[in-house]
């Protein structure tokens, strides 16, 4: 299929490498998801009906991207990226129930205790996030049995009360009055996860640790912008494209990027981080042309 001509006649097609990643991880969920009988079959449908909607799948994408650049096998970083998936998804069902944010709209549709319940909601997590270890424990992931629990480790710690879940917990207390707080809240609840997108990755590839820590810091500043972005969004997007509510955290006088610093210094110091974020990748030459593109994608998405 012939694409649009895109600006720059170099500029690498991100959105249509994006659109591929998703395909491939959506496809692979599908696959490695399970599927019951009988009365647990509630609970299958709901695993499905959270990890596989329409989500930006921008996780596996980070994963899929990097493992190519560090020539790791296929199959083995598209299982890594399920599993990262499988926690993302988790995490959107239980932040939206009731007891947490209270939403109803998540990607466009109901949100999954109100497709459901809030048990089946609840269960539906829990087995998600437990989906997600078994794949990258199963020998499939990697032939070595001690990359395999590196993985695991890595994995759980970055979902764990140092990462994913200690940052929803500060944010449901609302201990955050400045923007140190509202940092160290991000670098956990979403910035953890977003890092383990690439650590996965750099995992099954042994990779040296002046790679990873070039990535690292790469990744740092990367979920740092996605989380602005995400303030943005909320402050100021469209409900419509988003396919979630918008002005949340205002409406509940939680603190965020853009309730403390405005719209126009978030956007300032978006200008900055984008340089910056690039800045990491410069030793990996042209094999990081699509996580580059990657940094734009994150910076103007409007959904
Ligand atoms: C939204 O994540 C929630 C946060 C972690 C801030 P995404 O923006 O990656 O949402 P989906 O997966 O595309 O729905
Ligand atoms: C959700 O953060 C973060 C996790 C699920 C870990 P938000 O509550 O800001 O996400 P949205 O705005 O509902 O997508
Ligand atoms: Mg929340
Ligand atoms: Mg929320
Ligand atoms: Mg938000």
């Amino acid at each position: 299929m012939a694409s649009a001509p895109s600006a720059g006649a170099a500029a690498p097609d991100i959105a249509r490498r994006m659109a591929e990643a998703a395909d491939l991880v959506t496809v692979a969920l599908d696959e490695l998801l399970p599927r019951a009988d009988g009365p647990e079959a509630r609970l299958t449908e709901a695993m499905r009906y959270v990890a596989l909607g329409p989500g930006k799948r921008l996780r596996p994408f980070f994963a899929l991207e990097t493992g190519a650049m560090f020539d790791v096998a296929e199959r083995s970083v598209l299982r890594a990226a399920c599993a990262l998936e499988c926690i993302h998804a988790y995490s959107l069902a239980h932040d939206d129930l009731p007891c947490m944010d209270d939403d109803d709209l998540r990607r466009g549709r109901p949100t999954a205790h109100k497709a459901y319940d809030e048990a089946t909601a609840l269960l539906a997590g829990d087995a998600l996030q437990t989906a997600a270890f078994e794949i990258l424990a199963h020998p499939d992931t990697h032939a070595d049995g001690a990359i395999r629990a590196e993985l695991i480790m890595r994995l759980a710690q970055a979902s764990g009360a140092r990462g994913l879940a200690g940052g929803q917990m500060i944010d449901i207390l609302g201990v955050r009055d400045d923007l140190g707080g509202v940092a160290r809240m991000q670098r956990l609840k979403t910035g953890a996860l977003i890092a383990c997108a690439f650590e996965l990755p750099l995992t099954l590839a042994r990779a040296k640790d002046s790679e990873r820590h070039a990535m690292m810091a790469f990744a740092h500043d990367l979920g740092l912008a996605y989380q602005i972005v995400d303030d943005l969004l909320d402050a100021e997007g469209d409900a419509n494209r988003l396919g979630k509510a918008v002005k949340k955290d205002a409406a509940k006088g939680k603190a965020n990027f853009v309730t403390l610093l405005g719209v126009e210094a978030a956007r300032e110091r978006l200008g900055l981080l984008s340089a910056q974020t690039k800045t990491h990748l410069e030793p990996f030459g042209a094999a990081a042309e699509f996580l580059r593109a990657s940094v734009d994608f994150v910076l103007e998405r409007q959904s």
